[in-house]
Parts: structure tokens; sequence; C-alpha cells
């Protein structure tokens, strides 16, 4: 890969040692993809934040690097493994909230932003139509390239870090428009009439098209919600972090239907939610937030749980960024559910907080939410937002 005398002399370590360390690892991954060049990103999106995933060989790494490491374009966080502030609530104990604080002090040192969150976009890291960045966290990463039409690879939490501490990635795979081009066509024959279908297509359609980035028609009309629960579930059950959807995504009247089609009907849709919900009637935990919510589920989830009460032994929490929950706060959305006895777990989410053993069964309107809570051993059931109400008031699936 052919590197400029400024960019030797980073990989001398005449910038120190982060920087240094961080070339070698993107030199690493250009030659290894074939990559001519680095190319300038304008930002970056750091997975690998939990604790409960990195143990301390993590916080060793992230601790080298904050010795001399500042970050030198915009930087923001994935989730943490507990709420920042509010942990306790949550029922995280102190040696992790120790270890988790220690992470995020090594993050704080680098310049980074403490989002703690996985829709970064919504709280002002939003990448400019045709911007190269360097993203990890594969729904952010999908939502930035599919639905905003930046331009990322999936970064891994090492390479995203180092693309930050260097400003640059290596210019290979979705940095390129000859690899951006979709190679199957999915026709979807199917009306989406609540919240989770849009996860359960995203289940059908990464099943169907696997490594293939698909050209999607017959989609109507998205929101941002539900197209960012779509982004989470297509690549959790696919691959590749690139879709385009006829009237609702850009750049996809730039391209030729493939010839290579798909369809997903009724019976698909159908096979998704039995492959997904488990048989299983009780429910203990019931999450909403993955990705992590918006103001507007916010609202809809206080709307929805105004003058009922949760189970005392069912746990409900709202998985979001802060800056959403300080926007709750004011609107008075976060009195109405926490008297309802729900909990916000800000910084956090149900797949990377530790919880496994926990509960027994969530119930979640995400696909990915409960394809990752399988992994922390939970039964699971996906359903719609009032479904999922219902859950947390009665304790059942109904
Ligand atoms: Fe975000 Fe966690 Fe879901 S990182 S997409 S809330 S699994």
């Amino acid at each position: 890969m052919f590197l400029t005398r400024n960019e030797e002399r980073m990989l001398d370590g005449e910038e120190g040692y982060a920087v240094e360390k961080s070339m070698a690892i993107l030199v690493a991954l250009g030659n290894i993809y074939g990559a001519e060049k680095l190319i300038e990103v304008g930002s970056v999106q750091v997975a690998g934040v939990s604790y409960h995933n990195l143990g301390d060989a993590g916080l060793e790494f992230l601790n080298e690097l904050a010795r001399d490491g500042k970050v030198k374009v915009l930087t923001t966080l994935n989730p943490a493994g507990m709420d920042l502030e509010n942990w306790r609530n949550l029922g995280i104990d102190e040696e992790f909230a120790r270890k988790q604080n220690l992470v995020i002090d090594a993050f704080s040192k680098m310049g980074i932003i403490i989002s703690c969150t996985c829709t970064p976009y919504l709280i002002g890291n939003l990448p400019r139509y045709g911007e190269h960045i360097a993203w990890s966290e594969s729904s952010a990463v999908t939502f930035a390239n599919s639905v905003i039409g930046a331009k990322t690879n999936r970064e891994g939490g090492p390479s995203a870090l180092a693309a930050a501490f260097v400003g640059k990635t290596p210019c290979y795979g979705l940095h390129l428009d000859k690899n951006r081009i979709p190679d199957t066509h999915v026709k979807v024959n199917v009306d989406l009439t609540k919240f989770s279908d849009w996860g359960a297509l995203g289940y059908c359609i990464g099943k169907k098209a696997q490594s293939k980035i698909p050209y999607i028609t017959g989609i109507k009309n998205a929101n941002v919600d539900e197209l960012k629960t779509f982004c989470a579930s297509v690549v959790t059950f696919g691959s590749k972090p690139l879709f385009y959807m006829k009237g609702i995504t850009p750049a996809f009247e730039k391209h030729q239907p493939p010839k290579e089609k798909v369809t997903i009907d009724e019976l698909d849709i159908k096979e998704a939610y039995e492959f997904i919900n488990d048989e299983t009637e009780e429910i203990d935990f019931v999450c909403i937030g993955c990705p992590h919510a918006s103001i507007k589920e916010i609202a809809q989830i206080a709307n929805l749980l105004k003058g009922k009460k949760i189970l005392s032994t069912t746990e409900f929490w709202v998985a979001t960024s802060r800056p959403m929950k300080q926007l709750a706060d004011k609107r008075g959305y976060t009195k109405i559910i926490e008297d309802s006895g729900g909990k916000f777990a800000c910084d956090t989410c149900m797949a990377v907080a530790p919880l496994k053993g926990r509960f027994r069964t969530v119930a979640t309107t995400s696909a990915k939410g409960c394809y990752y809570s399988r992994h922390n051993k939970m039964l699971t059931k996906m359903g719609s937002l009032e479904e999922c109400i219902e859950a947390g008031v009665s304790g059942k699936w109904s």
C-alpha cells in the first residue's frame, strides 16, 4: 500500500506510540485487503466498550494507547456494559462498575466523546452522503452505508480506534464504488403491519441474501425507527452492511436491478417469527431500544405505559443514549415510565450488559436483541411495542 511521507513518519513512531501502533494495524489491513492507499475519514464510531467483552486484556490495551493517543477526527463510542450514572439501579455490581469506569476513563483521555450509543447518527455524529467514515457496530455501519449513503467498512473496535488516531482508513471494500453494486433483487410481497415485522423482514432478507448486497423493492414507506431496526436485523442475520431500498434509501436509482431475484412473502415472515420466538409464556425481562430508542419511541412507550404498572417480578428497560434520556426528562416521558416501574438503561444495552443468568425470558421489539439475548442464554419473544408493554405489565406473553 502506498504511504505518503507523513504516513511513513507516523509508521516510524514520530507521532508517538498510539499513532505508530495504529499505523501498523491500518497498513496490515490495507495489505491484506489490497488497498492502494489510505483515505481521510470524516468520523469514527468505536465499538468494544463494554468491560464485559473487553476483560482485563482489553482494558490494558486501551490504557497503553491512552498514554499518548489523541483522536484526530470526531469519534463517538458504542454502548458500554452499564448505565454510567445509574448502574446500581440496573443491578450492576461494584467491581464491574469500577472496571467499566476505567475503560471509559481511557477512552476519555483519548479525546473520544463518551456518547455510548449505537445510534450516533441521532445525537450529532451524522455523516454526509458519500463521506468516507470508519465505523464499527454492525447496525450503525449498515444505517450509515444504506440510509445515509456514507461509505464505511464494518470495522472492528481496534481498527476503528486506529483510524481515529490516524484520521484515515485503508481504501478497500465498501469505500470503493465497484464494491457497492447490489447483486440480488429482493422483492417484498408483504405489508409490514407492526414494528417488529421490520426485524422479521431483516431476518428473512439477511438469510436469503447472505453475503450479497440486496436491491429491495416492494416497500411503500419506512420511518427512521423502522429503518434502524431493519438495519440491525439484516446485518445480524446476513452479512453485508449495505442495502438499497426503492423510494427510500439514496442512490437506489443509480443501480440496475440485479438478475438474481428472491421474494419475501407472508410465509417467510411467519417463519422468521417462529425462529425468533421461543416456546414460553413467562416474561421476566422486557427491553426496548435495540438499536437505542429514539425520542419518538420513548414517547410511544410513555403513552402506552401511562397509568399502568410493570409487574414487580418483571424488569423493564428502555435502552437509549443519554441525550435522548435528557430530552425525555424535559418532556415528562421519564417520569411516566419510571412511575410505571420502568427503568432507563442509558449508555448500555441488552447485548453488552452483563446479563447472563439474570433473566429467563426477554420480550423485545428487536430481532437483533433476540439474537444476542440467546448468547446470554435467555429465551426470546419478539413482538410489537404494545405486546412488549403488555408482557411487562402481566409478566406473560399473549
Ligand atoms: Fe445497539 Fe446493543 Fe442492539 S449495540 S443494535 S442496542 S445489541
